[in-house]
């Protein structure tokens, strides 16, 4: 992860919607049209985790959170989840659209040329497709690549409390083969966590999933463990998120795994918490990390993967050049993608401009907004 190719006075042949050639800029082949560029080129930016489909801003846990009240207190109490959950029942298709529409050209404008973005905010079947038909209208409009998750088992609904095995039902015998026949999704995602869905619930739901032809991945040990990422490696999920209370055989299970493990330490930030996922004994141990935002409205309300590299640094002691990789070719593998994330003849030609002198930069300047231009399939972005 600590190795990049970094070249100077370089030259990148686009071909379409494809890379064609890099390297030095005197040995380019010739071409149509010539652009010039003053920065630094990164490959586009992957945020492989997002929550991206919701009403309004979570203010009011927010303010509680000053206040000292925990995250899981404010969600007992009926914040949290469900309140997002309340809001996105209650507008309508083209509302949420809208609104989701402004909130995903920011991430773009932000340098995230492809997006995973989760359901999991309707919690009942018309809800849960109202949120996954805004992502694939939006993915036919926008230039970004998105890529939708089927997160029902987000949290158990208020009409479920009491009868949750009812709810797993639901979601396995009901959710899942629709979202799948439609085609709303290509990979499902549980909220495997103490108190939301244990272990034993998680794997059954992610077995429907995968009996469905749907990829998993696993929230997974985000706040206290309970061998989610374990039972991620188990799966062969693509990714398991979060981690910041796996455990020492959980490090292990990953590190012996192709499982990606996607740390967002934006979100622990975001919540108050003084404590951040293992980066270095997973890196060290072998496993493939990744990095993403967690863009969500009530623990990660950033829309910038530059400002989570520069947390990467500080708060996991990740490398520079350790960022870079968890936000490009790590993140595309944590979406089971292996076209993107690098600069090289094949890949798609999205590209991120930094109006910046070096490329550590990108991690430097704490919230600063570094991108200058972006470029997806081979076109330039008009301004986002
Ligand atoms: O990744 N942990 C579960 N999901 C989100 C939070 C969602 C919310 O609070 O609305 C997360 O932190
Ligand atoms: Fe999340």
């Amino acid at each position: 992860m600590a190795e990049l190719e970094v070249l100077q006075d370089a030259a990148v042949l686009i071909d379409g919607a494809r890379i064609g050639w890099v390297g030095a800029r005197k040995d380019a082949p010739q071409a149509d049209r010539v652009v010039d560029v003053t920065g630094v080129i990164f490959p586009g930016f992957i945020d492989c985790h997002t929550h991206g489909v919701f009403g309004s801003p979570r203010l009011d846990d927010h303010e509680r959170r000053a206040l000292g009240v925990d995250y899981k207190a404010i969600a007992a109490a009926g914040g949290g989840i469900l309140q997002s959950v309340r809001d996105v029942r209650a507008r309508s298709e083209a509302e949420l659209e809208g609104l989701t529409r402004a909130r995903l050209r920011a991430l773009l404008a932000n340098g995230a040329t492809t997006i995973e973005v989760k359901s999991g905010y309707g919690l009942e079947l018309e809800a849960e497709l109202k949120q996954l038909r805004v992502i694939s209208r939006l993915a036919a409009e926008l230039p970004a690549t998105l890529v939708p998750t089927f997160l029902g088992a987000h949290e158990v609904p208020p009409e479920y409390r009491g009868k949750r095995d009812a709810y797993i039902r639901l979601v396995c015998e009901e959710m899942i083969p629709a979202v799948a026949k439609q085609k709303l999704a290509t990979s499902c995602d549980v909220f495997c966590e103490p108190g939301v869905f244990s272990a034993a619930e998680s794997r059954q739901i992610l077995a429907a999933a995968t009996r469905q032809g749907l990829a998993v991945k696993l929230h997974a040990d985000e706040l206290d463990g309970s061998g989610g990422a374990e039972l991620a490696a188990e799966l062969g999920a693509l990714s398991a998120d979060h981690l910041a209370a796996i455990s020492d055989a959980g490090v292990r299970a990953l590190a012996a795994s192709p499982t990606v493990a996607v740390l967002l330490p934006a979100t622990m930030v975001f919540l108050g918490k003084r404590s951040q996922a293992p980066a270095r004994r997973l890196i060290e141990a072998g496993a493939a990390v990744a990095l993403a935002s967690d863009y969500n409205p009530g623990t990660s309300p950033t829309m910038s993967l530059p400002l989570v590299m520069t947390l990467g640094v500080s708060q996991l002691g990740m490398r520079h050049a350790e960022v870079v990789v968890a936000v490009t070719v790590n993140a595309a593998a944590a979406l089971g993608l292996h076209d993107r994330g690098q600069i090289a003849a094949g890949c798609v030609a999205d590209l991120v401009i930094a109006g910046v002198d070096d490329w550590r930069e990108v991690a430097y300047w704490m919230g600063r907004g570094v991108v200058s231009a972006v470029w997806t399939a081979g076109s330039a972005c008009p301004p986002l």
